[in-house]
């Protein structure tokens, strides 16, 4: 029999106690043991749940159990989270942790430790809730170089976003909806403006990288300025309007990662995903394009990966599982201004067709559409680092053309 302690009894924690209670005759099956949650860490008292007695409020009573050989970790936020992870691998027990803050901002320490000590320290719930996405990168996929990787990484804006998109639903009033429906942080500005889907592009692009890549170098947008007319003007450009994670290597090498709102081409299997669903993409230069879809978020999807990590570190408690990133180094990261790519522009402040000509004279070649409102068009530009398409606004603005709107689109 293998003991474990459950650090917090939120969302996650509970799902977790849930999920193992639920299968457990088929979760010893495949773990080959049996796993029992000797205690379940929290501030807060449970007196009417079944399993009340296995609560404490000290930490040290698990730290020093030396029953415990595996320690689940669902508090979220990075403190005391990491202290009580750190503690938990020195004090020889692997940990598992659903903890997407934690592992963007300390990932690495914690992951030194574990390999030092040959212990696991697993997080396939980090990124993507209940979608297997950790695992198939580092294993399934390793033979791969990885070119890229596009996600829809955060359920609250996609959820908002498809609100806007397909019943017309104000930014603010979606957002109170996802609010109500418990989908959103606690702090709903981590959704909103992209920090929840930074720091898990982040933890993906450590993997990949094998280096260690900090959600503060990583340019961010959200999506509070989104309008219901940029969603219309996406709609007659055949294209949604999402959220997306993104990071590329370039030719020379360095990362290109960032998080910003874009024109999805509907052709995209990423246009499609709506509500809180997640999906990402993942180039690899052997399988090319492959996508994993599944509900981001949520109490049992991804109590689901916390407890498949439980069972491989069952599975490994001699040979540890091998993940593994080093420290970020200087310079590994693309100045954001150095991406290719094309922009949407929505342009007023003159006529329709003073509009299109100077559009014609300041972008090499770019896409129209009639404006949805009289004296204003839109348009796709050609494809040019951010940096030009920055240059071409200010053209547009010298020569009084208001750019109400610009967004990136996605490209392959
Ligand atoms: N607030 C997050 C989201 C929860 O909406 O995706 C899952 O990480």
């Amino acid at each position: 029999m293998v003991k474990i302690a459950v650090m917090g009894h939120g969302v996650v924690g509970s799902g977790v106690v849930e999920v193992l209670m639920k299968n457990h005759e088929g979760i010893e099956r495949r773990a080959k043991e049996e796993i029992q949650v000797k205690y379940i860490l929290d501030l807060r008292d449970f007196p009417d749940l079944p399993y009340a007695d296995k609560f404490v409020k000290d930490v040290n009573i698990i730290l020093n159990d030396p029953e415990v050989e595996i320690v689940v970790e669902c508090m979220g936020g990075v403190n005391p989270a990491f202290d009580f992870c750190m503690n938990s691998l020195k004090a020889g027990k692997s940990v598992v942790t659903s903890n997407k803050e934690l592992v963007a901002a300390r990932g690495q320490e914690l992951l030194e430790v574990a390999k030092a000590k040959n212990l696991n320290f697993l997080f396939e719930a980090s990124v993507g809730g209940g979608i297997p996405i950790i695992r198939p990168l580092a294993q399934c996929m390793a033979a791969n170089e990885i070119d890229a990787v596009a996600g829809i990484l955060n359920g609250t804006t996609n959820f908002i976003l498809t609100k806007m998109i397909t019943e017309n639903m104000p930014f603010d009033e979606a957002l109170q909806l996802a609010q109500n429906l418990g989908y959103a942080e606690k702090n709903p500005t981590a959704d909103v403006d992209g920090h929840d889907a930074c720091r898990k592009i982040c933890i993906l692009a450590s993997l990949v990288l094998g280096k260690h890549v900090y959600p503060n170098d990583v340019y961010v947008e959200g999506i509070r300025n989104i309008t219901l007319e940029d969603v219309r003007y996406a709609d007659k450009f055949n294209a949604a309007i999402k959220l997306i994670g993104l990071f590329k290597v370039m030719p020379d090498g360095k990362l290109l990662i960032n998080v910003a709102p874009r024109f999805v081409s509907k052709t995209s299997p990423l246009a499609g995903v709506s509500d809180v669903f997640n999906a990402i993409c993942v180039i690899g230069d052997a399988t090319d394009e492959v996508m994993f879809y599944g509900k981001g978020a949520g109490k049992l999807p991804t109590a689901s990966a916390v407890v498949a990590d439980v069972i491989d570190c069952v599975k490994h408690r001699v040979a540890r599982k091998y993940l593994y990133w080093a420290p970020a180094e200087e310079g590994m990261i693309a100045d954001y201004h150095d991406e290719p790519c094309s922009m949407y522009l929505r342009l007023c402040g003159k006529s329709s067709d003073e509009l299109k000509n100077i559009a014609n004279e300041l972008c090499r070649e770019c896409i129209f559409t009639e404006g949805i409102n009289p004296d204003e068009i839109a348009i796709i530009t050609d494809v040019a680092t951010y940096a030009e398409q920055e240059n071409i606004a200010k053209k547009f603005l010298a020569r009084g053309v208001n750019v109400i709107s610009a967004m990136r689109t996605l490209s392959r």
